[in-house]
């Protein structure tokens, strides 16, 4: 459970903003809502149907940062929340903070470099020692393409900006490899965000995201997630934002996690620091665990989407006196712990995502998930992803439209269970994943 020391400076009652719109913004306010301190949780307008139910609209265009600022001052908002990485490059975490009035859990857009330019993350993690692929930087087409002409071994081209999760091509060709530079560098699919390219060394293992509450001071690393970014079963297909995720994971075992910790997140922190960037958030290590070891894939600066389904149904206590907390710099003052059983969430879908989809269609079976055979300890949790509601109906308004997370005593059944319930979700064209969470990837060997 949570509990916070005598020590812990926060006010009775928080007014709280959340900035952002789907899954992960759901399951935020899911478990903000149940903190005694909340005052009013203010959500976007265009915010999911589930989290609009847990929320009160904000009045103000929040993309009128300034507007948006003099309100929350009206509202006397005390906590702002921001769940995507759009808002922290764009600085909303220096430009609605008050020293002293106003925190936001979310870093400056200094500390968001880390991800919005993966140039920057490599640089410092080469500096920090931090063990990541080999990669190089380019902005020439033609000394890109001369690059991975000498690469047999296959690589990874990725935009360094931010892309909405579709800026990394996985290239086991010199041919594969060529289109992507071509496509970035030549012809400008990403726009501004592809002009500049990493092209890395390809790693092989399993894939985990580990991702720390860092408040500026000190860090409190949250259990490992793995989430499944292929579109089709068995891991195939082109990517996606994510179809499913689970926590905890086999693949991180207590040793590498340790390793993790020392390796990856003391180091960051610590050139953080040194580079005089606050960093109040969650810093998300997208880690290949390699046969030499976690190697860190790319920095995120916000909480994973899906990850964050199976690990808020797992938080035990108080979420907002943990971003409270993480913003003001007073993560020693309380305690975190995580639910011992398992969660998993797959994602149910519209029919051509993540390419095109309809939006608009009624979606219907979410009582019958909800309800599905399950004992005492084993619960259902329906997050929104892309809903709607219009005139009563439940219409979908998105690629990615619920994230359908279980409970249960083990890994296998909170797959079980979270499957089972997603198959209840009925709109035309509904898909998802049957093997979220399957086969077990097995911990590489050192
Ligand atoms: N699940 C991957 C991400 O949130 O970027």
């Amino acid at each position: 459970m949570s509990s916070s020391t005598p020590s812990f400076r926060c006010p009775k009652t928080v007014n709280v903003l959340l900035l952002g719109t789907g899954g992960r913004e759901h399951a935020l306010a899911w478990k903000l809502k149940q903190s005694p301190r909340l005052g009013t949780l203010w959500v976007e307008a265009d915010a999911n149907a589930g989290i609009l139910e847990l929320g009160r609209v904000c009045p103000e265009p929040t993309k009128d940062v300034f507007r948006l600022c003099r309100w929350c001052e009206r509202e006397d908002v005390t906590l702002v929340v921001i769940g995507p990485e759009g808002p922290l490059a764009a600085d909303y975490a220096t430009k609605l903070s008050e020293p002293g009035k106003r925190f936001v859990f979310g870093p400056t857009r200094g500390g968001a470099q880390l991800e919005w330019d993966k140039a920057f993350a490599k640089q410092v993690m080469r500096a920090a020692s931090v063990p990541t692929g080999e990669g190089r930087v380019f902005n020439d087409l033609e000394q890109a393409l001369a690059y991975v002409d000498t690469r047999i071994d296959g690589c990874v081209v990725k935009a360094t900006g931010l892309c909405a999760g579709k800026g990394v091509m996985v290239c086991p060709t010199v041919d594969q490899a060529r289109r992507a530079v071509d496509a970035c560098l030549g012809r400008r699919i990403f726009g501004d965000a592809g002009t500049t390219i990493l092209i890395e060394d390809l790693l092989e293992g399993p894939e985990v995201s580990v991702l720390a509450l860092c408040d500026g001071k000190s860090f409190w690393i949250l259990d490992p997630a793995q989430d499944h970014k292929r579109v089709g079963e068995g891991d195939t297909g082109p990517n996606t934002g994510g179809m499913g995720a689970f926590s905890p994971t086999a693949t991180a075992t207590a040793e590498l996690m340790r390793v993790v910790e020392r390796d990856v997140f003391v180091p960051t922190i610590d050139a953080l620091k040194r580079m005089d960037i606050p960093f109040h958030g969650v810093l998300y290590a997208g880690l290949m665990m390699t046969p030499a070891g976690p190697k860190v894939l790319e920095f995120n600066t916000r909480f994973g989407d899906p990850e964050t389904q199976p690990i808020m149904a797992r938080l035990n206590g108080d979420l907002l006196e943990a971003c409270y907390a993480t913003a003001t710099e007073q993560l020693s003052e309380i305690e975190l712990s995580f639910d011992s059983r398992a969660a998993c969430c797959v994602v149910v879908c519209s029919k051509g995502y993540p390419n095109e989809y309809a939006k608009g269609l009624e979606i219907e079976g979410i009582d019958d998930a909800r309800a599905i055979d399950r004992t005492a300890t084993e619960d259902i949790l329906i997050f929104h992803a892309g809903t709607v509601r219009k005139h009563g109906k439940l219409l979908t308004n998105g690629g990615r439209v619920l994230s359908i997370t279980a409970l249960a005593a083990t890994h296998e059944r909170a797959c079980e269970l979270a499957t089972a319930a997603a198959a209840k979700i009925r709109f035309p064209g509904a898909f998802f994943r049957s093997d979220i969470g399957r086969p077990l990837v097995k911990v590489p060997t050192r």
